[in-house]
């Protein structure tokens, strides 16, 4: 692995829950040393699933093992199915055999489902032990690994059962990021371009110049892109770490987003393509409320729909509208939005009226992207 020697450094500031997010390119190999100078305990767990542990696994084992920690290895099935209360438990079991104790450090190496799973295990095996995070896709590395919220799903609801548990530091390595699937470098990207429509205009305008390179994978690109959407998602979360307010604008494009996703049983569309169809729709809805001016509506929708996404699914409206009723911002079962202002900022959760998101919605099955 190459590595270029530079590392980028974002702080979370978070009182004494403050951590560091350290982004390179070829950069594992320094997590022995990273836990040893924070003082983290040496009794290690990392937790990964079976795409990633066979390409990531060895170096960053190799790594805790030169800095003098043991290492015990927990290798899940991937995907969004194995985020649930029974996985955590097997795991829980793992840990009690093999006696790894309060003083341990689980590390998550993988995409959100191993972030957020193994986030809630280390925020509640015997009360709560440390915690890394190792993103290897794109999502979890400039969103899920950073802020704390960490969980699992139940059979009612995705992501009903958690906690906010900070890890102790985040490692990003953007050379992972060269075996991730295309249509998971693609949900990254979508998380990645809404960054600058709610919080920075310069950095929509960076975004605009240089897709095309981070759709090829350009490492250097993607590296930078992961700093900058990092800095942003540490703003916001050092603001609002429980989510009472400023947070809820990393929601934009979620409530339509969420709706798509569910309406196809969440096998249709991957949550970052129902996020990237949301942002679209959220979008038109803003401008035909006149919250957002023509002008900035038309530049969010031509480079959102530069993203080559699957078509978006038609499910019957009405379920589409209960789902949205139902989502965590709703209020009253009025349906809430995040709606962009202009390209860089955008309100606080607003009432949108289900005829505008029809309309909308009618008006995008048309949309030729
Ligand atoms: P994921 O974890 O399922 O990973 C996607 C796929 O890519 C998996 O098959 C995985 O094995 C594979 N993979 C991961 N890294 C790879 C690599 N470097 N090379 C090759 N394959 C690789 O999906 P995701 O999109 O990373 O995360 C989605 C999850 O994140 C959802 O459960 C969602 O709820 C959660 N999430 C959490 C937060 C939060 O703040 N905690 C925010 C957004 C999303
Ligand atoms: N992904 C939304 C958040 O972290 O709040």
């Amino acid at each position: 692995m190459s590595n270029s020697r530079t590392v980028d450094i974002v702080r979370v500031p978070l009182g004494e829950r403050s951590y560091d997010i350290l982004i390179g390119n070829g950069i594992l190999p320094i997590v022995g040393p990273l836990l040893e100078e924070r003082g983290l305990p040496k009794q290690t767990v990392i937790i990964s699933d079976r795409n990633v542990a066979p390409r990531y696994l060895g170096p960053v084992e190799q790594s805790l093992k030169r800095s003098g920690c043991t290492v015990l290895r927990v290798i899940i099935p991937a995907g969004e199915k194995e985020k649930n209360l029974q996985r955590a438990g097997s795991i829980y079991t793992t840990l009690l055999r093999h006696r790894i104790s309060r003083r341990s450090t689980i590390l998550a190496l993988g995409g959100g489902v191993v972030g957020d799973l193994a986030g809630f295990v280390a925020a509640t095996y015997q009360r709560g032990v440390s915690f890394v995070q190792i993103p290897t896709t794109l999502l979890a590395q400039v969103d899920s690994s950073v802020g704390g919220k960490v969980g699992v799903n139940h059979p009612l609801g995705k992501n009903m059962v958690g906690a906010f548990y900070q890890p102790s530091f985040v490692l990003a390595d953007a050379a992972v990021l060269r075996t991730l699937p295309r249509r998971e470098l693609i949900c990254g990207l979508g998380e990645v371009l809404k960054y600058g429509i709610i919080l920075d205009e310069r950095f929509f305008s960076y975004t605009r110049t240089f897709l095309p390179r981070a759709l090829r994978g350009d490492r250097s690109v993607l590296q930078a892109m992961v700093r900058e959407c990092c800095s942003m998602k540490a703003f916001v979360v050092s603001g609002d770490e429980r989510e009472s307010g400023l947070r809820a604008i990393l929601n934009f494009g979620h409530t339509v987003g969420h709706a798509l996703e569910k309406a196809g049983r969440f096998s249709v569309l991957k949550h970052g393509e129902a996020v990237l169809w949301g942002m679209m729709a959220e979008t038109r809805a803003a401008q035909s409320m006149r919250i957002l001016p023509e002008r900035d509506a038309r530049e969010i929708m031509t480079l959102l729909s530069r993203i080559p996404l699957p078509p978006m699914p038609r499910p019957a409206f009405r379920s589409l509208v209960a789902t949205m009723r139902l989502d965590k911002k709703a209020i009253e079962g009025k349906i809430m939005c995040v709606l962009p202002t202009r390209i860089g900022a955008v309100n606080a959760p607003a009432p949108v009226d289900e005829s505008v998101i029809g309309r909308v919605l009618q008006q995008m099955r048309r949309y030729k992207l």
